[in-house]
């Protein structure tokens, strides 16, 4: 049944092993085959509001909603090995006293076939050892606050064996920043309880809390422990429990310290013989006034809880789960799903992107291996651009994402640069200032109505800064946030940049000297001076979406307005944003360039150069293509286009951050590959199908996968960063999955080079491919209907002719069918 479900068309027979594990595509799946992978390969579980990161050897944690707030499990950062502590199982065979783990952390012994396979939403890790093999499937079931992992335990000898397995979590007392640094007060708080078997942690629930987590296991009768020093013996690690080398738990409760869930689970085994353990990992709320059981106890009130916990610790419901689990992930990337002469291409728009897009409208930036979950919350400018890559996916939730944001935008039309995800409020840590923020809420409200065509939104009144009273059409918020750059224009007539703008890091009006100074939230500087040459053409780009709304809504006055005031900035840019051979990057606080061949040190810049292009500006008169040009002479490298050049080699303290990294990293002129797209779909505007398909695949991942040595992120998802020219580790990638980069490149592969295009009119067919390609097919669907589409190359050109259902069509938006067809099939040829 599930092979039936796997089966995906384009991939049939594609298998390339590579040094630490390979794709398969037929089951979405990476297959990593040796544990010691240069960094933690990891993967998500969760979709909705219970989550957890698992790496390939099980380290990782879990948390509800919130990863600061709401963590379930410990997990140190900066830990050494990096990647330790996770949701360990532990086998022990009980006649030799030998333990190993099959995941491999956190005991590291040698194991025969280890393999851990990610796959969409889960991950299953196991290996064979003395003889025993063993296989954890770990997943969150759909619209469940709890995680499954399936243990299957067979022994493979020719005599019985006598094992005992453990499996083991080690709970975070909810709040991850104070559990990491407030022992004095932590080390007395912890509190479990322990019945029927399940191991309740509820430390604070006697207070404040109304929540519990807990750890289960299908077998009764075993032993436990919850205090983790019991468990694992004084000075010892969790790679060596002294409970697991002497086989017993002790059945320790927790007082304090540090509360763990350890069970311990003897079986007895016959040659050829295989048993299914099934362990539960929750989170739960009571209301507040049914918190306890009796109600004026202490012990909780499980009534509500128990009967979640009996149905996923029947292997049948755990399975049943598991395969609703697939089918969730199967209708959510059938929504499009492409097959071209390139095997990269199909794997990541068809699998691994699309799955990427939706972890990054998840978890924003908040919780990976590099982001720990108690920094940042949702990013304005972040979740915006993240749904270009997964508005088709979920649109219902775009649109309560995009009120979420707009609900803490500033009456000015500024906006807080993020908001916490358990409150929705506007975190006033950061503020806001950052001058390009609100325009990112067009360009994300224009893709949700190219995708839905759901106009309704644009009326739903949306407060601002969260005040009530203050609600306005979600449309009044759009206009603010073009607005907010016309009453803040500096002395060329470019937008002020504020704070920074896309770049983080260029940080115009902060002239910082004191160490450990946040470069994002210090501002010395009025900030009436340095303008940005990228927010002008990101206010081009908005503008027209802008106008191309209003007009929709026949408000033709304004749509003239916003496209007259594009106009002028577009004349604007050309003017005083261009540089002779490329597009300036910015003015500085002093009206000194930046990014101009004047410049010692960085003089070309790629924001400037792929948003202006990517915006139209200076398609007619050459601009564009001379920019392009000298990004390809100096910033495009054969690991991916880096941010500027020459890198800036010392501390300019009118730069801010940005000269505060060495050389080749990150915003310094590293291969910031959120932006790289920016110059393929500029190409595209070109015509340039071949360059464009070339710049995406020098930093698609799994067509880097063979230089994994180099690259060291995982080859199946796209990382923040690699290390630009100028790095010694040149190549190397940093900062994998949550990053803009994910929907930016599915956005450039799909809507620009694929060419496959929603537009607020229908959906749009103008591929730009390589000239190589014969063509490719493709299917999408598209506002309730079943796109069949297939483009076949005759011609060196991007020009295309379609038919729709066998009839030749004008123009290349095919209209959405008047007649209640729920299937086209359209033809396009390219000549
Ligand atoms: C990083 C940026 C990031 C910013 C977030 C900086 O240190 O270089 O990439 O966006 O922090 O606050
Ligand atoms: C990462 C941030 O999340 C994003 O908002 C920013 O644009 C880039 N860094 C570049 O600084």
């Amino acid at each position: 049944m599930l092979e039936e479900i796997h089966t995906l068309r384009s991939f049939e027979g594609v298998l390339q092993k590579m040094k630490f594990g390979h794709f398969d595509d037929l089951h979405r799946e990476y297959v990593i085959t040796q544990p010691d992978t240069p960094l933690p390969w990891i993967n998500y579980l969760g979709c909705q509001a219970y989550f957890g990161i698992i790496s390939n050897t099980a380290g990782g944690y879990s948390f509800y909603r919130d990863a600061r707030l709401r963590r379930i499990s410990r997990y140190r950062y900066n830990n050494v090995p990096m990647d330790f502590g996770g949701r360990y199982v532990y086998l022990r065979d009980d006649e030799s006293g030998a333990f190993w783990s099959p995941s491999w952390q956190p005991t590291r012994t040698d194991l025969k076939d280890y393999t851990c396979r990610h796959g969409m939403g889960y991950t299953v890790i196991g290996s064979t050892a003395n003889g025993i093999e063993a296989h954890t499937r770990y997943f969150v079931p759909l619209d469940e606050n709890l995680e499954i992992w399936q243990l299957t335990v067979t022994n493979h000898r020719s005599t019985r064996a006598s094992i005992s397995s453990f499996a083991s979590i080690e709970f975070c007392l909810w709040d991850a920043q104070d559990d990491a640094t407030n022992f004095q007060r932590n080390f007395n708080t912890g509190q479990v309880e322990v019945e029927d078997g399940v191991i309740y942690h509820k430390t604070e629930y006697r207070e404040r809390r109304n929540h519990f987590a807990y750890f289960a296991c299908s077998e009764p009768n075993g032993r436990f422990d919850t205090q983790r020093d019991a468990f694992l013996g004084p000075y010892r690690g969790w790679d060596k429990p002294i409970t697991v080398e002497s086989g017993q738990l002790t059945n320790s409760i927790a007082h304090g310290w540090s509360p763990i869930g350890a069970h311990q689970v003897k079986l007895d085994l016959a040659p050829g013989e295989t048993r299914q353990i099934v362990f539960v990992l929750g989170y739960h709320e009571n209301p507040v006034d049914q918190k306890f059981d009796p109600p004026e106890s202490q012990t909780i009130n499980k009534k509500t809880v128990k009967p979640v916990i009996a149905k996923y610790l029947d292997p049948k419901e755990a399975d049943a789960a598991f395969e609703r689990l697939w089918q969730y992930w199967d209708s959510l990337l059938g929504i499009f799903q492409v097959d071209t002469p390139d095997i990269h291409t199909n794997r990541m728009v068809n699998i691994w992107n699309a799955y990427q897009c939706m972890a990054t409208f998840n978890m924003s930036r908040s919780a990976s291996f590099y982001e720990s979950g108690i920094g940042r919350g949702l990013g304005f400018r972040d979740s915006n651009q993240d749904l270009l890559g997964f508005v088709h996916m979920a649109p219902a939730r775009a649109r309560e994402r995009i009120i979420d944001l707009a609900s803490t935008q500033l009456a000015t039309g500024g906006a807080y640069h993020q908001y916490q995800p358990l409150t929705k409020r506007g975190n006033n840590d950061i503020g806001g200032g950052f001058n390009d923020d609100p325009h990112w809420l067009i360009v994300g409200v224009s893709a949700y109505l190219k995708e839905t065509g759901d106009w309704s939104i644009l009326d739903v009144p949306v407060p601002y800064d969260n005040q009530p009273g203050s609600e306005q059409p979600l449309y009044e918020h759009l206009q603010r946030s073009f607005n907010y750059t016309l009453s803040r224009l500096g002395p060329h007539g470019l937008p002020l940049i504020g704070r920074a703008d896309w770049n983080d890091c260029l940080n115009l009006n902060c002239f910082s000297d004191t160490p450990g100074q946040s470069f994002q939230t210090t501002t010395n500087k009025e900030g009436k001076v340095a303008e940005s040459v990228f927010i002008a053409g990101l206010f081009v780009f908005a503008g027209r979406e802008l106008a191309a709304i209003a007009s929709h809504r026949n408000l033709k006055d304004e749509a003239a307005k916003y496209l007259a005031e594009a106009a002028k900035m577009e004349k604007v840019t050309l003017d005083a944003g261009w540089d002779g051979e490329w597009f300036l990057r910015a003015y500085n606080d002093f009206g000194g360039k930046i990014g101009s061949k004047e410049c010692k040190e960085g003089k070309i810049f790629i924001e400037s150069n792929g948003f202006c292009t990517l915006a139209g500006i200076g398609l007619d008169d050459g601009k564009a293509a001379s920019a392009l040009a000298a990004v390809n002479k100096h910033l495009a490298t054969k690991h991916g286009i880096v941010v500027q050049q020459p890198a800036y080699t010392h501390y300019y303290i009118e730069m801010g951050e940005i000269s505060s990294y060495p050389p080749g990293y990150k915003e310094n002129a590293g291969v910031f590959c959120h932006v790289n797209p920016w110059i393929m779909i500029g190409e595209t505007r070109l015509g340039h199908g071949d360059q464009a398909f070339d710049y995406y695949s020098r930093i698609n991942p799994s067509a880097r996968e063979a230089i994994s040595d180099l690259h060291r992120c995982e080859p199946y998802v796209y990382a923040q960063m690699i290390a630009g020219k100028d790095a010694p580790s040149f190549g190397e990638a940093k900062n994998s999955w949550l990053t803009g980069t994910a929907a930016w490149n599915y956005y450039a592969i799909v809507q620009w080079i694929l060419g496959i295009r929603t537009s607020l009119d229908g959906l749009q067919i103008a591929p730009v491919i390589p000239q190589s390609w014969p063509g490719f097919t493709a299917t999408r669907i598209y506002r309730g209907v079943t796109y069949k589409i297939s483009i076949e190359r005759k011609g060196k050109g991007n020009q295309i002719a379609l038919t729709v259902d066998g009839v030749a069509i004008e123009g290349n938006i095919v209209p959405p069918p008047t007649d209640g067809r729920k299937e086209v099939v359209v033809k396009g040829i390219l000549s």
